[in-house]
């Protein structure tokens, strides 16, 4: 509870906020020595943030990760619209050299370093396009990529609406819907990106296009899970589901064995088939602060009905409450969201999926968690959270070759947050020899699904190549038509690649 409350007092503090207007604007006595910035600045004025500026520190310290911002670009690139991202990209294509790398960035919430940053060259950072519009009739809406879904939520709220986005307010759509998405929705209808009607994308000739089913088969189902491969997407649009309010259900537990067992009965029995309730997301967070152990389940349910009978069994376990609402989707994630640190010194991230399993299976792996997490108890700042949710139920349209329609594939995630990059090599040694030991035992009992989901993963975890080789083979002939002279395969090297 005492880390709980700490971290929201954090989370209360202002937030870095980039101003649309000056002092972000080019700083001229500082333009940097790279020709190809100076090139963006003279075609595309006013939207180059250079080094050595106010708005670049705030740009830079607003990612997630301490791994992302000591990555130093020359400079920043800031469009307002898809025709200046078309100019960007028809300038950095036929430049040459190292400073004609770029990076692309929305929310700025992956982990790893380089994923949306880059030393040196121009990271494209699309915060300035984030609108929300609605369709007349309200069935869709068109998300400008450097949203945050705090800010879309808000904006849907009033007509009663959510879209399929993320469950902490600061999440970037560009990187969530380019990826996947796992949504309180996605019990019901899969990921975000099986969901999406159309993009719009700058594409490596410079052209706009707008991807559908119908204008570009190919290119549309690659944009489901092929992030920065294809272009630079400017435009998400998506359906709206109605929604008025959903249950919202922090609960706090101690933690000792009797609880575990409770938790992993009680969750091996939500994943059963017959149980299954497409209105029910969750997850079981086990954490790991200054050597003490902390339980608490996240319950949501999209209909607005208090307490629903689905989770009596965690609701049952003796605990020592949380917080229990009927909220707004937007609401529901900023309280979720007060919890999270809004940036982290180091973090480090895996994840992978596995079939439901039995509960002493369960109590299993959460064991070699416990034993091997104390060896980290010395890191400066340790913090470790080991997460257990249901995985969306995908319709399959995707390019991660999953079986469409299971409802009991669920998901671990095991991510690191430290003080000091002194200990970045021990960390991620520790944490992966014991999830390496976890997928073993799984593996062992035939209930380790070789899928690795992006949004989560880490840059050692090459997710592509766990969809297949026929899906690896579409995404790369869909490269090569879209992209023949490999521009963002070459030229944007961060991120997961589809050419290695
Ligand atoms: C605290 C926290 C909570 C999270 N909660 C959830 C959750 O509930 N569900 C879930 O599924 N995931 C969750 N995630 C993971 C999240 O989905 C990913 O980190 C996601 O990539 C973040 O999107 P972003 O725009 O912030 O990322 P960024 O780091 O900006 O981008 C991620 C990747 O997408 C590429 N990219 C970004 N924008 C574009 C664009 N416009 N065009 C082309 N490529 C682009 C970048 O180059 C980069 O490789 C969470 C992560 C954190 C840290
Ligand atoms: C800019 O100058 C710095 C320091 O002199 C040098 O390290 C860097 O390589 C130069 N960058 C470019 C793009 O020329
Ligand atoms: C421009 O850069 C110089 C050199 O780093 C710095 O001293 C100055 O404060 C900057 N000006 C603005 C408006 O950010
Ligand atoms: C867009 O981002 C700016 C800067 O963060 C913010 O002030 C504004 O409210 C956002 N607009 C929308 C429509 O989300
Ligand atoms: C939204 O839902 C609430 C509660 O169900 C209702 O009172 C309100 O009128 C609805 N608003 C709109 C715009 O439909
Ligand atoms: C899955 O759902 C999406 C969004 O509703 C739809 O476009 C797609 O056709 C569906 N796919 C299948 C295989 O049913
Ligand atoms: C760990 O628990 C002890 C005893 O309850 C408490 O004094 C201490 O502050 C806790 N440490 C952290 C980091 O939460
Ligand atoms: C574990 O915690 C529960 C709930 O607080 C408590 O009822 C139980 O006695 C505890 N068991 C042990 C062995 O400490």
């Amino acid at each position: 509870m005492s880390r709980l409350f700490w971290r929201t007092l954090l989370a209360a503090l202002p937030a870095t906020v980039i101003s649309a207007s000056p002092p972000w604007s080019t700083n001229s006595t500082y333009l940097t020595n790279s020709t190809t910035c100076q090139a963006i600045n003279y075609q595309i004025p006013g939207r180059v943030i250079a080094r050595g500026t106010i708005g670049y520190d705030a740009a830079q310290g607003s990612y997630y990760s301490g791994q992302e911002r000591e990555l130093m670009p020359d400079c920043i690139f800031m469009p307002t619209t898809a025709e200046e991202v078309s100019r960007f990209v028809k300038t950095m294509a036929k430049r040459e050299g190292r400073d004609t790398l770029f990076a692309i960035r929305s929310g700025g919430h992956t982990t790893w370093r380089g994923a949306a940053n880059i030393d040196g060259g121009v990271t494209v950072d699309m915060r300035l396009m984030n609108q929300t519009v609605l369709s007349d009739d309200g069935k869709m809406a068109s998300l400008g990529s450097g949203g945050r879904f705090h800010d879309v939520y808000h904006q849907l709220s009033p007509h009663n609406l959510t879209v399929m986005g993320g469950r902490v307010p600061s999440i970037g759509v560009g990187g969530f819907l380019s990826t996947g998405g796992m949504t309180f929705l996605s019990r019901k209808y899969g990921f975000a990106c099986d969901n999406i009607y159309g993009y719009e994308i700058v594409l490596a000739s410079g052209e706009v296009a707008y991807v559908t089913q119908a204008s570009h088969p190919d290119l549309w189902l690659a944009l489901k899970g092929g992030i920065n491969n294809f272009g630079v997407i400017t435009r998400f649009d998506v359906p709206t589901f109605s929604s008025d309010l959903m249950w919202y259900n922090l609960i706090n537990y101690e933690y000792n064995d009797s609880v575990l067992a409770a938790q992993a009965r009680a969750f091996s029995n939500f994943m059963e088939p017959a149980r299954y309730d497409p209105g029910a997301m969750m997850g079981i967070f086990l954490n790991y602060a200054g050597g003490n152990f902390t339980v608490s389940d996240a319950l949501w349910h999209i209909n607005n009905v208090a307490s629903p009978p689905v989770y009596d069994e965690f609701t049952k376990i003796p605990n020592q409450g949380g917080v229990a609402e009927l909220a707004s989707v937007a609401d529901v994630v900023d309280t979720f969201g007060a919890n999270i640190l809004p940036t982290t010194s180091r973090a480090f991230q895996l994840d992978w999926s596995f079939r439901n399993a039995p509960a002493d299976m369960y109590i299993k792996v959460i064991k070699i968690w416990e034993d091997r997490v104390k060896q980290l108890n010395d890191v400066k700042d340790i913090f470790i959270e080991f997460l257990l949710q249901p995985q969306s139920v995908t319709n399959g349209t995707n390019m991660y070759g999953l079986e469409p329609g299971r409802t009991d594939y669920a998901m671990m995630l095991m991510t690191a947050t430290y003080g000091d990059a002194r200990d970045d090599a021990r960390v991620q040694a520790t944490v992966t020899a014991i999830v390496n030991e976890q997928r073993e035992v799984l593996r062992r009992h035939g209930l380790l699904i070789d899928f690795v989901y992006p949004n989560y993963a880490d840059a050692s975890q090459d997710p592509f190549k766990t969809w297949g080789a026929a899906n690896v083979a579409k995404l790369q002939a869909a490269s090569h038509k879209y992209d023949p002279h490999g521009v963002f395969q070459k030229k944007v090297p961060g991120g997961f690649k589809l050419f290695k």
